[in-house]
């Protein structure tokens, strides 16, 4: 069964930030955190208590993989940002760590909100690490928006707390609005200096910026590398956020997600796109201009992935703003397994696939094996495996005979229903060649990986989150295993 470390068990004591002062949280209070929320899931990561979002900072130091995230460690909603921390050894088993980074100025207090927002970890050539993140400030007319600046933080040596914090960017381009935010910063062989994207818009239109530097610390813009089509500002968009820039196999990959936007046909927010293509002369060239949906099921937001022993690994929170936890939750937020990312054959997608230790890493106890059929289910995370054509494959889990989740195949489309869906949005995603199919479950989490990862879908349930039963009608061969942690 799942055995969730806490700090305590390495001396470290949980902080919290309240209009108390700071409080001190000790063994059988975070315990009970850990294990009294029945929608704690086992195989993905979540806050010990209050509220996460974006996974940030994602490196691996000394075989030590270190996981940071926006965090506000006086409530479970959103407030006050800070970095939360944890590390890992495995990718898979986390340990609880302090908090790493405070937000500038004692913004509760102000009764303003923002803070110590997202951003990437940046190894420099001599092998020194930084964190170059947003800061987000009221403005300097307090009525007037937010300002967002960029910073960088140094760890310590023990990597438990940031420090040296200077500010590198303050000044915006003409005609790029207040959203100015989420560095990710590389050393450019090519420029042989530094770059730095950031999400933003530019005179309306949701854009990333590419800025350069020749010491790292003193930043130009340079140009956008990307500008998206009006279709997305008439749709809704006011911005980029979190966008990710790396190179992959021979290809740059652009992952990017708009805020605001609403996809019309389907009424889905909260999506995330891809554009894979060249990088010329400090300018983006995609191989199509058709953006690439990354994950169908809206609940899988501000990715980021960061190069590590050779692959490139990929962390999304698990969340979409309609759908909230329910009121009195110990905590708020998830972070979606672990993916590798690579590009399909003909090196025109984005591909996504659990990495290889969530297999390595968590028991597998057939359930069910090579068949279609009614079967009952264990109380623990599943993972279905369907092999062969997947067309007119159904899935249905139930909970006390309602409704858990339902996966359909039909005419080379794949959608998913959760228990508390109305119908007013739609979980589809259209299907290559449709020949395989993995679906894993853990507490209401869903995350759906067919066509070898170029169709992925991730959904977050709160009804019927342990469901009993489970009826699969494939011509595929079917596999039911469950997956506990070894
Ligand atoms: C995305 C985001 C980022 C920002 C952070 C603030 O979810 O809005 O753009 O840096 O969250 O918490």
């Amino acid at each position: 069964g799942y055995q969730p470390q806490t700090v305590n068990e390495t001396g470290i004591t949980v902080f919290e930030f309240s209009d108390k002062g700071i409080l001190q949280r000790t063994g059988a209070e975070i315990e009970d955190w850990l294990r009294s929320d029945p929608d704690r899931p086992t195989l993905h990561f979540s806050p010990i208590r209050h509220w996460m979002n974006d996974p940030v900072g994602l490196c691996k130091i000394d075989e030590i993989w270190h996981l940071f995230y926006q965090f506000h460690p006086s409530g479970s909603d959103w407030g006050p940002m800070h970095w939360g921390h944890a590390t890992s050894r495995d990718l898979v088993n986390w340990l609880h760590m302090p908090v790493f980074l405070h937000p500038e100025q004692n913004l509760w207090r102000l009764g303003a909100t923002g803070g110590a927002f997202s951003g990437n970890a940046f190894r420099d050539r001599d092998g020194s690490l930084m964190f170059f993140y947003t800061e987000r400030l009221p403005a300097y007319d307090l009525f007037k928006g937010y300002r967002e600046i960029q910073k960088i933080a140094r760890p310590d040596r023990r990597m438990i707390k940031a420090e040296g914090i200077v500010t590198v960017l303050e000044q915006r381009p003409d005609g790029v609005e207040h959203d100015f935010r989420d560095p990710k910063v590389w050393w450019d062989d090519a420029a042989n200096a530094y770059r730095m994207i950031l999400g933003a818009s530019i005179e309306g239109d949701p854009a990333v910026l590419l800025f350069g530097s020749g010491d790292g610390l003193d930043w130009q813009y340079l140009r956008p590398l990307y500008r998206a089509p009006v279709t997305f500002r008439q749709e809704g968009a006011r911005a980029v956020e979190c966008p990710d820039f790396f190179p992959l196999e021979d290809k740059w990959v652009l992952v990017m997600g708009f805020v605001g936007h609403v996809e019309p046909r389907t009424r889905r927010r909260n999506l995330l796109y891809a554009l894979v293509g060249e990088l010329i002369n400090d300018a983006f060239v995609p191989d199509t201009s058709e953006l690439q949906l990354l994950d169908f099921g809206t609940d899988y937001y501000a990715m980021q992935s960061f190069e590590a022993d050779g692959r490139q690994i990929a962390f999304a929170w698990l969340f979409n703003w309609e759908y909230r936890k329910p009121e009195g939750s110990s905590y708020s937020g998830e972070l979606s397994l672990p993916r590798a990312l690579s590009l399909s054959e003909d090196k025109k997608k984005l591909l996504m696939l659990p990495v290889i230790e969530v297999a390595e890493r968590y028991a597998a106890d057939p359930v069910v094996e090579d068949k279609s059929g009614k079967f009952s289910l264990p109380k623990a995370p599943i993972e279905i495996r369907l092999s062969g054509p997947l067309e007119g494959s159904k899935l249905v889990a139930t909970q006390g005979g309602e409704l858990a989740f339902e996966v359909n195949v039909a005419e080379g489309v794949l959608s998913i229903r959760l228990a508390q869906d109305d119908g007013s949005i739609q979980y589809v995603a259209e299907l290559g060649g449709g020949k395989d199919l993995r679906l894993f479950h853990d507490h209401g989490i869903v995350e759906i990986f067919a066509d070898g990862g170029t169709v992925c879908g991730t959904r977050r349930g709160y009804a019927n989150i342990e469901p009993d039963h489970l009826e699969i009608s494939s011509s595929a061969s079917a596999q039911v295993i469950e997956r506990n942690l070894r």
